[in-house]
C-alpha cells in the first residue's frame, strides 16, 4: 500500500517510544522508506541503535550532523509522522520552536504531518496542551488518538499513545488518492448463522476478512461504507458504519434497507444458501440420527440487481475447481456488474486466509465478459484492484 513512498518518523521522550520500532517494521514491510528523528529526551527510553536497525539507516539526532539535514529530509519527504509525541514537542511546534532536530525539521516540512499524542491524562487534558492541538488542527496538522486506558504511571485515563494499527491505517489514508470521494459503497462481509434452535445453527467457514479488507480500502479511498457483517472475529477498520447481522434474513433487510443510498455495492459477505425450515424455539433432545430439512434463503445478489434504479453491484462466486463458467454464468443470469470468481481449494486463496487469487469478471459497453486473472496477492490489494476496476468500467455500463 505504501510502495516507493517516503515518511519521515520522529520520535520523542515519551514512555511509549519503544512502540516506534514496531512502527518503522510495519512501514518497512509495505516497501516504504523510513527516515528516524530521535529527540535527546527519546534516547534515554530506546536506543539509536534499535532506530537504525528497524528502519535500515541512519538515525537523525544532530542539526548539526550532518548541517542541513533538516531542510533535505523534509524536502525528500511525502509524510511527517511523530509517534509518539509529547507534550514539549506539541507545544514547540504549536508555538514555532525550533530549537532541536526534530523541531526544525518540523517547522521546515510542508506537507501532510500526523501527529500521535502519549503522555499522562493531566498533562493531556491541560489547558496549554488542548490549546497547542486545537490550533495545531486548525492549520491542517493532523492528531491520532491518544486513547483511553491504563497509562503508564499506573493512572487510568486518556493519554496513551493510540495503538499502531491505526496509526498506519492514518499513514496509509493520507498517502492514498482519495478517488472515491463521494462514493456510498455498500459492503456485507462474514458468513451467516441459521438456527436450528436456539443453541444450534448452520454456517460456513467464511472469517470476514475479504469483506473487511474491501471496506478498508474504499475508506482510505476516501469513500464513505457501510459495512453489513454477519459474525466474524474481526475488528471492523475505523470510520465505516457498521451494521451486524446474524441470520440470512437479516442481513437481506440490512441490504435493502442500505441499498438506495448505495452508489456502489459489493457483496462479500457468504451468505448461507439454506436455511432449517423450522427453527426449533427449545434445544432439540439428542436424538440418536436427526434429519434436518432446509430451505432455500434469498439470494440478497440476484434480488438487489433486479431493481431498476441501482448501485454498480460488485458478487463473489466462490468455487471448488477452476469453473470460472459458473462465475460467468451468474454474472449473466443475475444481471450482476462484476463478479469476483475465486477457487477456495488453491494454495493461499478463500476462506480465513489473508491472501487471495482472484479472476474479476465484468460486462463491458457491448455487454461482453472482459476477464482480469490476477496472482495471489493480499486481501487488501485485491480489494484495491476491485475499485480500479470499477472505476475503469463503471461510466461505460448503464444501471439505470
Ligand atoms: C519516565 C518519564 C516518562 C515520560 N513520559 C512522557 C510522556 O509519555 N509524554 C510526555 O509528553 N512527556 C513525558 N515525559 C517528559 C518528557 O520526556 C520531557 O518533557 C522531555 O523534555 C521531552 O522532550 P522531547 O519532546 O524533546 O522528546 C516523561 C519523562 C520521564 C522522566
Amino acid at each position: 500500500m505504501l510502495k516507493g513512498k517516503s515518511i519521515l518518523l520522529g520520535v520523542t521522550g515519551s514512555v511509549a517510544a519503544y512502540k516506534a520500532i514496531e512502527l518503522i517494521r510495519l512501514i518497512k514491510k509495505e516497501e516504504a522508506s523510513v527516515r528516524v528523528i530521535m529527540t535527546e529526551a527519546s534516547q534515554r527510553f530506546i536506543t539509536p541503535l534499535s532506530a537504525e536497525i528497524a528502519s535500515g539507516g541512519h538515525v537523525y539526532r544532530d542539526m548539526f550532523d550532518p548541517p542541513l539535514s533538516h531542510v533535505a529530509l523534509p524536502a525528500t519527504s511525502d509524510l511527517l509522522v511523530v509517534a509518539p509525541a509529547t507534550a514539549n514537542c506539541i507545544g514547540k511546534y504549536a508555538n514555532g520552536i525550533a530549537d532541536d532536530m526534530l523541531s526544525t525539521t518540523m517547522m521546515a516540512f510542508q506537507g501532510k504531518v500526523i501527529i500521535a499524542p502519549a503522555m499522562n491524562r493531566r498533562m493531556y487534558e491541560s489547558p496549554q496542551v488542548q490549546k497547542n492541538i486545537r490550533y495545531l488542527e486548525s492549520i491542517g496538522v493532523i492528531f491520532v488518538g491518544p486513547e483511553k486506558g491504563e497509562l503508564a504511571c499506573g493512572e487510568e485515563g486518556i493519554g496513551r499513545m493510540t495503538g499502531i494499527n491505526s496509526i498506519m491505517e492514518k499513514i496509509r489514508a493520507e498517502l492514498t488518492e482519495q478517488d472515491l470521494a463521494g462514493e456510498q459503497v455498500l459492503v456485507t462481509a462474514g458468513p451467516t448463522r441459521e438456527y436450528i434452535d436456539p443453541i444450534r445453527y448452520v454456517s460456513n467457514r467464511s472469517s470476514g476478512k475479504m469483506g473487511y479488507a474491501i471496506a478498508a480500502v474504499a475508506k482510505r479511498r476516501g469513500a464513505e461504507v457501510t459495512l453489513i457483517t454477519g459474525p466474524s472475529a474481526l475488528t471492523p477498520p475505523e470510520g465505516v458504519e457498521v451494521v451486524r447481522v446474524e441470520t440470512a434474513a437479516e442481513m437481506h433487510q440490512a441490504v435493502m434497507d442500505n441499498f438506495p443510498m448505495s452508489s456502489i455495492f459489493v457483496m462479500s459477505a457468504a451468505v448461507s444458501d439454506f436455511s432449517p425450515a423450522k427453527t426449533e424455539s427449545s434445544k432439540i433432545e439428542k436424538p440418536d440420527t436427526l434429519t434436518l430439512s432446509l430451505q432455500k434463503t434469498k439470494d440478497i445478489l440476484e434480488e438487489a440487481c433486479r431493481l431498476k434504479k441501482r448501485p454498480y453491484s460488485v458478487g463473489f462466486s466462490a468455487e471448488t475447481g477452476f469453473r470460472l463458467d459458473r462465475a460467468k454464468k451468474k454474472l449473466t443470469a443475475k444481471n450482476i456488474d462484476m463478479i469476483i470468481f475465486n477457487d477456495v481449494t488453491k494454495e493461499g486463496s478463500g476462506f480465513d486466509k489473508d491472501t487471495n487469487e482472484v479472476v474479476i469478471l465484468n460486462k463491458d459497453k457491448s455487454g461482453s465478459i472482459v476477464e482480469l486473472p490476477l496472482p495471489i496477492m493480499s486481501k487488501e490489494n485485491v480489494a484495491a484492484m476491485i475499485f480500479d476496476r470499477i472505476r475503469m468500467y463503471r461510466d461505460k455500463t448503464d444501471n439505470e
